[in-house]
């Protein structure tokens, strides 16, 4: 049994030590991608506090194709250059939106969303997926959720 327990008083940088450590210790060794995603999601979904959308999307074939996630089903297929998610993959650059409805062609899966935090994959400089974070709260994120879950693309990289 993994019982990573979220603290809402835990300073940022703190949580997301935590979050990298109890990351590395899941997906370490085992090399199955879908198997690592799927548990990086439970555990975002655990330790970080107000997302009600914490999941992957992966480069498939030129574009995103949902993967493991938690909250409500989202759409499934997402070309380059569209949405939040396809942005930050063609631009292979995080993309930190305070709010959704400003954000020209933002893809509204949960209507509940009102910030989001889009984190691409690299390996060897391509994207080969993307880290994605909704809130309900609007400018949800900031510049250390951004580093926290940049550095947790880094980690996980060679390990999806
Ligand atoms: N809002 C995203 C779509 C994915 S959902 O948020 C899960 C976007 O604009 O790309």
């Amino acid at each position: 049994m993994y019982d990573f327990a979220a603290d809402p008083a835990l300073p940022k940088p703190e949580l997301y030590r935590e979050l990298l450590s109890a990351a590395d210790a899941l997906t370490s060794g085992e090399p199955d991608g879908i198997a690592n995603m799927a548990n990086l999601a439970a555990l975002m979904w655990q330790l970080v506090p107000e997302l009600n959308w914490a999941g992957f999307y992966r480069l498939v074939d030129g574009e995103l194709v949902l993967g493991p996630f938690c909250g409500k089903p989202a759409c499934i297929r997402i070309p380059l250059g569209q949405g939040v998610c396809g942005t930050a993959a063609a631009e292979r650059a995080t993309q930190l939106v305070a709010d959704v409805h400003a954000f020209p062609g933002h893809i509204a899966c949960d209507a509940a969303s009102r910030s989001e935090l889009v984190v691409p994959v690299l390996r060897e400089g391509e994207a080969i997926a993307v880290i994605d974070l909704d809130s309900p709260l609007p400018g949800r994120f900031d510049a250390e959720d951004q580093a926290g879950i940049e550095a947790l693309a880094a980690l996980v990289a060679p390990r999806i």
